[in-house]
């Protein structure tokens, strides 16, 4: 089963993560991709698929920001949010180097500085199952999406077979603070209708999900 429970634990195993980590090692975290010989590129990339060129982007939560240099490639416009300054700085440096164009802001995604259907596509990696409050961020990314766009959320969860190898990884990342989330029922209880849902990576246990808001 999908949990959304939290314990003060796994409340201060998040402020770890958002204070420490994510705050003050964004060269840090930049490095998963080669310490990992480029497998958790190929995990997060698996967003660029479901991503149409040529349109009004936003990206929640972008990290150190190598998706955020291909979808400023790709997209007609890019802007993208952090909550860690640290994330923004080197985000934000790593776009200019490029010679590419982004509006980037620091701000949550519970209360994001655009307008009511701003964006064609929101995008997301990595950081949905770090929310404490999933139905909420996914009710503002929801608010800034455009009638007829749609949100790209790739994450973790629990394999819909059970698998156990699966179930192993998505428990981990669970003991170190991520929630569960049944992503595709938080899209549809917020009227988007999901269009995508693959399983992949070890024991299927990272999923894309695409939702669209009715036109
Ligand atoms: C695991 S990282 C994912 C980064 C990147 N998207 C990736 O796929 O590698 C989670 C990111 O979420 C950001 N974050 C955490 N809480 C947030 C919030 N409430 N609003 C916006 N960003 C947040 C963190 O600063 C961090 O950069």
């Amino acid at each position: 089963m999908e949990s959304t429970h939290r314990s003060p634990v796994q409340d201060r195993r998040l402020r770890f993560w958002n204070d420490i980590v994510y705050n003050l090692m964004a060269p840090v975290y930049n490095s998963l991709d080669w310490l990992t010989f480029g497998a958790w590129w190929r995990l997060v990339r698996r967003a660029l698929d479901y991503v149409p060129a040529g349109v009004n982007v936003l990206e929640v939560a972008f990290g150190p920001g190598k998706l955020h240099e291909a979808l400023a490639r790709r997209a007609g416009s890019l802007a993208g949010i952090d909550l860690a300054k640290g994330m923004c700085r080197y985000t934000h440096r790593r776009i200019e180097r490029a010679g590419l164009r982004s509006l980037i802001a620091r701000a949550s995604v519970y209360e994001m500085p655009y307008p009511d259907g701003e964006f064609d596509t929101v995008v997301s990696t990595f950081a949905f199952s770090g929310f404490p409050d999933g139905p909420a961020a996914m009710a503002e990314m929801i608010r800034v999406v455009r009638p007829g766009g749609r949100i790209v959320i790739v994450d973790i969860g629990l394999p819909r077979d059970g698998n156990r190898a699966g179930t192993f990884w998505a428990r981990l990342w669970e003991r170190f603070g991520d929630f569960l989330y049944d992503v595709p029922a938080i899209m549809e209880s917020g009227g988007l209708t999901v269009t995508t849902f693959e399983e992949y990576g070890p024991g299927n246990h990272i999923r894309a999900v695409v939702g669209e808001k009715p036109g």
